[in-house]
């Protein structure tokens, strides 16, 4: 159930201890929050007979099908800690063997099964490999990092991401900053200014402003009683634009999109984990879903997928073929491309732990300060770093 948020305009005044406290547990969420699934691997990445390796919050993870099915477990030897994905050999179909000494393992319980180099070693039925819940849906391989239980993915994903009519694309990328500049970027209203060369706004045809700042206290609402939770900014309906702008009344800028007819971006909203929905974009007809999900402290796999719903095969069809041919350069290079540098120009200062105190936010920001509260209220758990 959504409730208001809080004033806008107030939020972005809160004092700095108040301030502080609420967003105490996201400052602390460098490798970000255990108990939910993450996206791991696109599905066509995975071939049958693949052993892949990945790395999720600082966990190094080894994803295989078996029977069709992808099973994951913690890529590392239990012998000498070495990573299997350096040389996958997997001789039958269900296990994987270490390619050192031959220490071999079932992927579905990662229990020790065989040593190739000592044939009935003690330590065979001894020992096993931690092993993730997987589950694959939308054509993207979601692995569970966490201890308790693992729940539905639908509260874990965007809203309408699992929706049956909708086909999804996408590509994902290492991006090297922390999570959250890539999290703070993409629910950023005002830093559309750094797109407003993009290609996609001629080449497309949609509107966009300079910039956009809440107009009343109802720019947002936040979703914290059902799962996922999240915030959603009302940017069409709530947010002022600029699309002029001047410096000594000179005026120095001017929105390339200010004639254009198509409207997009009517609602931005992030959802934990930390993933981001913008619908609709780039195209009246399309959903963008973001994730950054924590591979390092330093590092994040960032996830551009698209959306579009379809009623038949053909229409599935003819909506990836326009992913490949228009979408992937137009909009997700040609326009996200600049997100990554805007985060990579924000990770030197935030690498230091004294920069949330040494920012300073103005009013278009209430959204990331909700953001931060809701990240830190009601997180499932911190992940660890060292
Ligand atoms: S390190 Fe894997 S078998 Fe020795
Ligand atoms: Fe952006």
């Amino acid at each position: 159930m959504a409730s208001k948020a809080a004033n806008a305009s107030r939020a972005a005044s809160t004092t700095p201890r108040r301030r502080a406290a609420s967003r105490a547990a996201y400052l602390e969420a460098k490798l970000g929050f255990r108990n939910y699934w993450y996206p791991a691997v696109f599905a066509h990445e995975l071939a049958d007979g693949r052993a892949i390796g990945v790395r999720l919050l600082g966990e190094n993870i080894l994803i295989r099908r078996v029977g069709g099915v992808p099973m994951a477990v913690e890529d590392r030897c239990l012998h000498r800690g070495v990573r299997f994905s350096r040389k996958p050999e997997c001789y039958t179909a269900d296990t994987v063997t270490c390619w050192y000494h031959g220490f071999t393992y079932r992927l579905s319980d990662g229990k020790l099964v065989e040593i190739l180099t000592e044939p009935g070693s003690s330590l065979i039925g001894k020992l096993a490999l931690k092993t993730y819940p997987t589950i694959e849906a939308k054509g993207i391989v979601f692995v569970y990092i966490g201890e308790r239980a693992a729940g539905e993915l639908a509260g874990d994903v965007p809203p309408n991401f699992l929706d049956p009519d909708l086909e999804i694309d996408g590509i994902r990328d290492e991006v090297k900053t922390n999570w959250r500049m890539g999290a703070e970027n993409g629910f950023d209203t005002t830093h559309i200014y750094i797109h407003r060369n993009s290609p996609l706004v001629t080449g497309n045809s949609i509107v966009l402003p300079l910039g956009m700042y809440p107009n009343d206290k109802h720019g947002f609402s936040t979703y914290t009683e059902s799962e996922p939770k999240g915030v959603l900014d009302h940017t069409f309906e709530s947010y002022h634009p600029v699309f002029e702008a001047a410096i000594d009344g000179q005026t120095v800028a001017r929105s390339k999109g200010i004639n254009n007819q198509k409207i997009v971006a009517r609602e931005v909203s992030i959802w934990m984990p930390g993933a981001l929905k913008v619908d609709p974009w780039p195209d009246p007809a399309l959903i963008q879903f973001e994730w950054y999900v924590p591979v390092d402290v330093d590092v994040h796999m960032y996830w551009r997928v698209l959306g579009k719903r379809v009623g038949s095969p053909a229409e599935a069809a003819a909506f990836h073929e326009e992913f490949e041919t228009r979408w992937k350069t137009l909009a997700l290079h040609g326009f996200n491309d600049d997100d990554i540098q805007a985060r990579e120009g924000m990770e030197e200062f935030y690498r230091n732990d004294d920069a949330w105190e040494q920012e300073h936010l103005f009013k278009a920001d209430s959204c990331i300060i909700e953001w931060r509260k809701i990240a830190s209220q009601h997180n499932r758990g911190l992940q660890p770093f060292a």
